[in-house]
């Protein structure tokens, strides 16, 4: 079915209120945040949202307040006619679309902060992105009070981030982490690989394929540091690629796992994370793992 498309927050409210007090005690809203220019991993959320929820949001909004001065706020790919029909079809039933006014009437001088989770990886490498999605995911958490929100593990500090926040602030909200869709030849999905050309995203296989290997060199005895250069030197086996950072945290905490231990010591899950840029293209992916899958 075709879903609505609301774009004032009052009126989003309104369609939610009406949806609860129909359903009483069983009413299930389920949030799903995006930027739009919707893709199969998407798609995952909002289906996984409509079958868990009598009632799922999804909002496309652009967010300018976590981008930097020089990232690509501007040129962020939109397809508003798309991403609707994406939606119908995965099973949304509200569409919130908010124009920047709506969403920010003036500089808004209240911003959510998470510390910790956000020192490294995305939060060391682009200041203030995280204080931007935690302070939008906050104003959606109290526009929709969904009873559940979904977000993707490409984005795995996101996820920490946005979990950390829900438990300090008490938001009656469950965080529900959603694994990472890949193309077949294993490239993850991201709104940003439309940017890539042809030989750029051939050499950026070598992120996914790098990564596919990470769970077995841990279980060879690879320390961190030992991993790190594994990896780094993986990828700089492509000429176009220009490696951000390559990490290994702890899952999701995101602290440093023991130096003095191989990493398949580890008790807590780790994160083995990556950001490369292929020409004006940044693109990230990781690897989770739980204790379990490396003995
Ligand atoms: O992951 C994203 O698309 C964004 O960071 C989010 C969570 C929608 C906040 O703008």
């Amino acid at each position: 079915m075709t879903p609505k498309v609301v774009r004032q927050i009052a009126e989003l409210r309104e369609e939610i209120a009406a949806y609860r007090r129909a359903h009483a005690a069983s009413a299930q809203v389920g949030l799903v945040p995006t930027m739009g220019y919707l893709h199969e991993g998407h798609a995952s959320l909002i289906r996984r949202s409509a079958e868990e929820n009598g009632l799922t949001v999804l909002s496309i909004f652009v967010n300018p307040i976590q981008f930097g001065p020089n990232e690509d706020f501007d040129r962020y790919p939109r397809d508003e006619e798309r991403d609707l029909k994406v939606a119908a079809e995965a099973g949304a039933n509200l569409v919130f679309l908010p124009s920047v006014t709506e969403m920010y009437p003036d500089k808004p001088r209240t911003t959510v902060s998470v510390s910790g989770v956000t020192e490294r990886l995305c939060g060391a490498s682009r200041p203030g992105h995280f204080d931007g999605v935690a302070t939008v995911v906050s104003k959606l958490f109290h526009i929709v009070q969904p009873d559940r929100a979904y977000f993707g593990l490409k984005d795995a500090q996101q996820v920490s981030v946005i979990a950390r926040m829900t438990e300090d602030l008490n938001f009656p909200v469950d965080i529900v982490p959603c694994p990472i869709v890949r193309e077949q030849d294993g490239l993850a999905l991201s709104s940003r690989n439309v940017y890539l050309n042809p030989e750029e995203r051939r050499q950026a296989l070598i992120l996914s394929q790098t990564l596919s290997q990470v769970a077995g060199w841990i279980e060879d005895g690879m320390s961190e540091a030992e991993l790190t250069v594994r990896i780094r030197g993986r990828i700089r086996s492509q000429p176009l690629a220009d490696i951000e950072y390559v990490e290994v945290a702890t899952y999701p905490e995101l602290g440093h796992p023991p130096a003095d231990r191989p990493l398949r010591e580890s008790r807590e899950p780790l994160l083995v994370a990556l950001a490369v840029r292929f020409g004006k293209t940044r693109l990230i992916d990781n690897v989770l793992l739980f204790p379990s899958e490396v003995k």
